[in-house]
């Protein structure tokens, strides 16, 4: 019930239509027929060998595709970068392109986020509470609020012999409505124009990015710590664990979908950021459920349209 199935068949015959964003915003995992994301198995190899230590890799690798640039990692030459640049630019390019077949509602309409590379054995990670993976959250990103928009990833792995563990707990809505409320909802504010407009001057002024941050974005960063510091929900019997297998391709809101990896090493992934107003339910975006259950708009833009309903 958690997963939804698509078959090579129906990608190469254009026949997904909306159903795949649908599973997608009510909190499935959409499962892609394995599907090599390389060019070659070269490329692989080169991630797989990358000199794997705390300073030679920093907690992931991020590409950005519009910069076009890699962050996160320590390379030993100029040609090492180069390729690793080169590798990290085609596979954002072809996970984008599969996002975009699979997702054909929303084409043209998210805001293109990072890519990643997990090189890391998750099992065991000694990372401060917040950084934890292997406690279940719903993702928020500190640097780069959404303003409401969801937060849709492309998973896939290259170990070529371990699963990839995951715990999941959804939907979003039931999660929310346990626990918004104690997590300070109705407290969060998204602070006035003015002061962020003075915020963000000084943040330039200093060479500094102030994110501008709605109420939305601040409650779910807050939510994700509620989340992970949570005994009780990290011990929810109704959260359920799933396995990735070597070459998987996945999907998920992470934003939508709680969820923790418990082992594993090796992964890659695509990020896009998805506008409420894009998605096939808007109704079920997180935004939207929040806003039921506050009572009051949760971003600037949607505040007219909240209340002339
Ligand atoms: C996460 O988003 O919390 C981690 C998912 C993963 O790396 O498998
Ligand atoms: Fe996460």
């Amino acid at each position: 019930m958690d997963i939804f199935a698509i078959t090579k068949e129906q990608i190469d015959s254009n026949s997904i239509g909306a159903s795949a964003c649908e599973a997608l915003e009510a909190g499935k995992i959409v499962a892609l027929p394995d599907h090599s994301l390389f060019d070659k198995q070269a490329d692989i190899d080169f991630l797989l060998g990358l000199q794997n230590n705390a300073s030679a890799l920093h907690k992931n690798v991020a590409y950005k595709p519009a910069a076009h640039k890699v962050t996160g990692a320590t390379t030993k030459t100029p040609q090492e970068a180069e390729q690793l640049l080169q590798v990290m630019s085609d596979f954002s390019k072809r996970a984008l392109t599969l996002l975009a077949r699979v997702c054909q509602p929303y084409a043209g309409k998210w805001k293109t986020d990072y890519a990643s590379y997990r090189p890391f054995e998750e099992q065991g990670r000694d990372l401060p509470l917040k950084q934890r993976n292997d406690l279940m959250h719903v993702d928020a990103f500190p640097s780069r609020p959404t303003r409401g928009g969801g937060i849709l990833r492309l998973f896939t792995q290259i170990n070529p012999s371990k699963d990839r563990v995951w715990r999941v707990s959804g939907p979003f809505d039931a999660l929310a409505d346990k626990y918004a409320l104690q997590a300070g909802l109705k407290e969060v504010k998204g602070g006035s124009a003015a002061m962020k407009r003075a915020a963000a001057k000084l943040g330039r002024a200093l060479g500094i990015n102030v994110p501008d941050r709605t109420a939305y974005d601040q409650f779910m960063l807050g939510f994700h710590d509620f989340l992970k510091g949570s005994e009780e929900f990290q011990h929810a019997p109704q959260a359920r664990q799933m396995s990735f297998r070597p070459n998987q391709v996945w999907m998920c809101y992470t934003d939508v979908l709680a969820h923790s990896v418990l082992s594993g090493q090796y992964a890659l992934e695509q990020t896009v950021i998805v506008p409420p107003e894009a998605k096939v339910k808007p109704d079920i975006a997180p935004v939207s459920v929040l806003e039921r259950i506050a009572g009051f708009p949760l971003t600037p833009s949607r505040g007219r349209s909240l209340q002339t309903v």
